[in-house]
Formats: structure tokens, sequence, C-alpha cells
């Protein structure tokens, strides 16, 4: 199962017998789909080769600052991770992250990380029991480094005790599980996404250039904060992400349809992500249009709304729209949120390779009294803040109404 497509995962490999274990864990991160980097420190290639992870990770390997080819590859990795996994973690390394060290390349990376940081010390037991070691620990504990083992067992150096680091599976495992929050937990959400397509005849069709790369990701990260998700979506060249439902569409009233449809079976979050037609051919030709010697046209019709539509039923689920602006963002989308009827609005700006077709993006929420900007960054990280965003001003919402219901109930 792909549980970790579009992960990208940054694995530190300090100096410790249990280093060869690392080149299980990278197999085991690539089978689920991750994307994998390694950065090794000087002492790790002392007990496994740069090129037994090159080859796994099939990408080059850092390791001292000779690696950081351009001088800036430690700030690149660094933004580059959607986490960072040093395991082994050797107690030297745990000491250098709790000073908050940057004289080796993952020490520097992982200085310049914003993303969680997660660890897996591997040592002897009289080490891992050391107070030093002990203070290190809770230090970086503090600073919301996630620890991940030891186990406790037979070790290398003929001991026995606390210090052996956990299993590849069980540290693919709490990747995985690290990626998911509890944000939206049982909530229902509809996600539309990718563009549309409306027949002007058997062969020809007017479409546009969306990519589906930003409701793919946004339907992902809404089922990574426990949502149950259906996808609605337009031709585009992905995969559903998994734990969702798809339901691939063509034109924009076969997706009105289908919305409405998942919908009706019950919806509490509505996120319309997809770059609906707004216009279609008034009817599309049977046959296929033949050439002229003269100038044609084509006449269109507005293509059902299905945002507005969805905002004016009765029972409504809370609504987050996109708008796509190549000027006055805060002022378009405030205009589009109260026009559509919707409680947030997610705008980017388009043109000159922004928006459609990249990687990365940049949005701006706008909701009733509040905005705020989330900086350039690549899509599935955008998603994931997006639905941090809406899951907060759901939950305000939502506490609000039944404060509300409650109240009304109690003065009747
Ligand atoms: N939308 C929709 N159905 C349509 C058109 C748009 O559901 N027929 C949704 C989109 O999914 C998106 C939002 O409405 O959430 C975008 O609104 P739209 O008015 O199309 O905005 P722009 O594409 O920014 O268009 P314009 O600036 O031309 O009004």
């Amino acid at each position: 199962m792909n549980f970790l497509s579009q992960k990208r995962i940054l694995l530190g490999v300090s100096g410790g017998i249990a280093a060869y274990k690392s080149a299980e864990l990278v197999r085991q991160l690539r089978a689920a789909g991750a994307a994998v980097r390694v950065v090794m420190t000087p002492a790790a290639t002392g007990f496994v080769a740069a090129r037994t992870f090159q080859a796994l990770s099939g990408e080059r390997v850092w390791s001292d600052w000779s690696d950081d080819r351009s001088g800036m590859d430690h700030i690149e990795l660094a933004r580059w991770a959607d986490r960072i996994l040093i395991a082994p973690a050797s107690a030297d390394t745990l000491a250098r992250l709790a000073h908050g060290r940057a004289d080796d390349l993952l020490a520097a990376v992982c200085l310049a990380s914003t993303v969680p940081l997660c660890v897996a010390p591997a040592m002897n037991q009289a080490m891992w029991g050391n107070a030093a070691t002990r203070h290190n620990i809770a230090l970086l504990r503090e600073r919301n480094v996630q620890v991940w083992g030891p186990a406790a067992g037979a070790q290398a150096c003929g001991e026995s005790g606390p210090g052996r680091m956990l299993e590849p599976d069980a540290l693919v495992r709490a990747v995985a599980d690290s990626f998911s929050s509890e944000r939206l937990a049982g909530v229902r959400v509809v996600v539309t996404a990718g563009p549309t397509r409306e027949a002007i005849d058997p062969v020809r069709f007017i479409s546009n250039r969306s990519s589906g790369k930003m409701g793919y990701a946004v339907a992902q990260a809404a089922r990574e904060a426990g949502a149950q998700v259906a996808l609605v979506s337009g031709p585009v060249e992905l995969d559903a992400p998994d734990g969702v439902t798809r339901t691939m569409v063509e034109s924009a009233q076969e997706m009105l349809e289908a919305v409405l449809a998942e919908v009706s079976t019950g919806c509490d979050l509505f996120i319309g992500a997809a770059a609906v037609a707004d216009y279609r051919p008034a009817s599309a030709s049977a046959r296929k249009i033949k050439k002229r010697a003269d100038c044609t046209s084509l006449d269109l019709q507005p293509a059902p709304d299905i945002l507005a539509t969805v905002a004016a039923l009765e029972n409504r689920p809370f609504c987050v729209g996109f708008a796509a602006e190549t000027e006055q963002l805060q002022r378009h989308a405030q205009k589009k949120r109260l026009g559509k009827g919707v409680e947030m609005i997610a705008a980017n700006r388009v043109g000159k390779g922004l928006g459609f077709e990249t990687d990365q993006n940049e949005l701006l929420l706008v909701w009733e009294g509040g905005s705020q900007l989330l900086a350039m960054d690549a899509k599935t990280r955008l998603a994931r803040r997006l639905i941090e965003c809406v899951a907060d001003l759901y939950r305000h919402r939502t506490k609000h109404q039944d404060f509300a219901q409650d109240h009304a109930e109690n003065s009747a």
C-alpha cells in the first residue's frame, strides 16, 4: 500500500552498528511510496557505505560538508523534507541535537528545518542510562522531538537492556502515524479536484490547465486529519490518495451530480478545489464539426456553479472555495466569498508560472473577519496547513452553532 505516497522523508543515519538496519528502512519507506533522501554522519560511513543508501534511495547521499555542493544543500534539504527521521540516533548525535550544534551536515539540516524531527536512538544500555543522555533526551522531548524507542534486549556489545533501535517496520508505521492527526476525526468531507471538460463535439472539448494536484493534496490532508473523504475528480493523471473514495467525472454537470449525490448521503465540509468551467457549449454536436473556409463561432452558456449550488442547499455543509486571481487577491477573494455565500475562500495568484501545473503554491485564506497568508510551499504541505486552518474555523463555527442552538432551546 502506498500509505506514504507524496511524503518526503529525510533519513539521518548516525554512527552505530544498527546502521545496517537503516538500509532495510530505506527500502521499506520507498515501498510505502515515500521519497527518501539520506544524510549520514561521517561516523556512519564507517558502518555502511554511502553507495548502499544511494542505490536504495535512488538519490545521491550527503555525508560531510564537501557533499554540500551548492553551499546551500543543507538548507535545500531542510526545505525539501516533510519529516526528518534519524535512525539510528547515536548518543553523540542526540547530544549535538540537544545543544543545537551545526558542525556536521546532519545537525545543520536539523537546525535549519521546521518540520517534525523524529529520532530512533540506538546505543549501549549504559550509554542510554547515563544522566547526560537522559538529560539530552528530556531536552529534545521538551522541544517536541519525537523519540521512538529504544527497545530492550540483547545488544551487539554482549550486554542486555534498553538501547536497541526499533525494527524498520515499526519505524515505517511510526512515520505513517506521525502524519495523522485527529483534527477532522469523524468529519465527512467532499472535495472536488481537477479540470472539467465541456464537449464541443465527440472529439473536442473546452478545458483548462488544472493538474488536480492541489485538490488531491487537500483530499489527502483531510484524510490524514482523520476525515472520511470523498473526492470528485475531473480528468487527471493522478492516483487516488489512500483511504479516499473517488468518483471520476468529465463535465461540470457530471461533477455537480456526483457532488450532490455525495452531499445527500452526508457531508459536513465541502471543499471546491476543482477548476470547473464557467461556460460550456450551448449544445454539443453529435457529429464531428467539419472545417469551413470562413470563420465560425461557438455559442456558450454558463456551466452550473457547483460551489454556489452546494452553499445554497438547505442543511448545507461548511463550504470552502478556491479562487484563482491575477491581482488584488484580498479584495477579489472577499468578494467571491460573499458572492458564493461560503465560509472561506483560498485564493492563489495565477499566471507567470504560478498556480496551475506547478508543485508549489501560495494561498491567501479569507473568512468573515479574518485572513491568513500561507507562504509559498509544496502543494502537499500547503494543503496540510490549509486543512489545519479549515479545521480550526470549522470547529469554532460548529461549537458556536451548538452553543446558539442550546441557548435558543433553553430560552424557549
Ligand atoms: N466553482 C464551481 N463551479 C463553477 C465554477 C467555480 O464550483 N462552475 C468553484 C471552484 O471549484 C472554486 C471557486 O468556485 O472553488 C472558484 O470560483 P470562480 O468564480 O470560478 O473563480 P475563478 O475561477 O477565480 O473565476 P473568476 O475570477 O473568473 O470569477
